[in-house]
């Protein structure tokens, strides 16, 4: 990796894509912006200033980065539209904050997610939340008997200032969940909950990122095969992967976690023997992937950019990384978790 490329910026900073590049490719402004955040430190800022004739970001440019950056390995971040400036170019403000929900939060025009935002009611609060009632208490709202009124009205009820009780609610929330994933067991949690989870953390990642990843991988052959050969190699081996995962997580959501959840759920031991029969194929599929991440590895040299890698370079690379870790993870769960506890039962 080069030095320009791998150098995370000193604090706050600006991306200036108003050029007649990126005039012509507006296309390519999104993975631009991805890059630009995974360059910016913790703690701080990017604006992401992009042309006028590529339109305003709160239509394509947001969302498409929101949706980007609930990738498991990016720390949590708020994005903000600022302004069009008298130029005309739109400028959008990407901040990294660790104390953040781990889902993007899009402020001012657009919408929030994954976070309280003072429009809900204090009955859907607690209901979804049951750790809000403590701060409720706390502030004297009451969350049972005037469980209909919605946090924003509660809160000028009681004469407390929205902002920092939001924000300490939401912290609240960050951490609780950020526990209870930590707290989780999953050698004694239900199997029916182990595979919620298998599926919707892991399979979800790769249903999102693989067509993504895909994208990526062809381009950078396109662009840059002629002088690297051993992209077309990685573009091969990425293809078998794709290919390989996507049957594998049709079996596994349509024929034996459905067996696994209804043997935990009736105790029928003949359909868990059915299930624990099909799991030695795919421990088998969960080796071949693992040869091809493996061969990935290798033919790229462990990852190791060429000097001057382009930033979608860049950004594959890191985004394969990123795969393999996600993959081993999921791996690991089936292969050391869940087939032990359902061959055993
Ligand atoms: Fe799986
Ligand atoms: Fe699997």
């Amino acid at each position: 990796m080069t030095e320009e490329i791998a150098a995370m910026k000193k604090g706050d900073w600006s991306l200036n894509l108003e050029d007649p590049y990126f005039e012509e490719q507006c296309e390519e402004i999104w993975t631009e912006s991805l890059a630009a955040v995974r360059q910016t430190k913790e703690g701080h800022y990017v604006n992401i200033v992009t042309p006028e004739v590529c339109g305003d970001p709160r239509d394509r440019l947001i969302p498409q980065l929101a949706a980007a950056l609930q990738d498991t390995s990016m720390p949590a971040v708020e994005i903000r539209y600022m302004d069009q400036c008298g130029c005309g170019g739109h400028v959008t403000r990407i901040y990294r904050q660790p104390s953040l929900p781990r889902h993007p939060v899009i402020r001012e025009d657009t919408y929030m997610e994954q976070a309280f935002n003072g429009t809900e009611t204090i009955g859907e609060i607690v209901a979804g939340f049951p750790g809000a009632s403590n701060l409720f208490k706390e502030s004297k709202i009451d969350f049972c008997c005037g469980g209909n009124r919605t946090l924003s009205a509660a809160l000028r009820q009681q004469q407390i200032e929205e902002a920092p009780f939001l924000q300490r609610l939401n912290e609240l929330l960050r951490q609780t969940r950020q526990k209870q994933d930590r707290d989780v067991d999953w050698r004694e949690a239900p199997l029916s909950d182990l595979i919620d989870h298998i599926v919707q953390k892991h399979h979800a990642y790769l249903y999102k990122e693989l067509p993504l990843l895909s994208e990526f991988v062809t381009k950078i052959l396109r662009v840059h095969g002629s002088v690297h050969s051993e992209l077309a190699v990685l573009h091969t081996l990425f293809h078998k992967v794709k290919m390989e995962l996507e049957q594998h997580l049709i079996v596994e959501e349509e024929v034996v976690f459905p067996l696994i959840a209804a043997a935990a759920r009736t105790g029928d031991q003949a359909v868990l023997t059915q299930a624990a029969k099909t799991i030695d194929e795919l421990e088998s599929d969960h080796s071949g992937v693992g040869e091809l991440l493996k061969e990935m590895r290798r033919v790229t040299g462990n990852y190791e950019l060429p000097i001057g890698a382009c930033r979608t370079y860049t950004l594959a690379f890191q985004k394969l990384e990123e795969m393999e870790a996600d993959i081993f993870e999921h791996i690991h769960l089936e292969n050391n978790v869940l087939f032990p506890r359902v061959k055993s039962a």
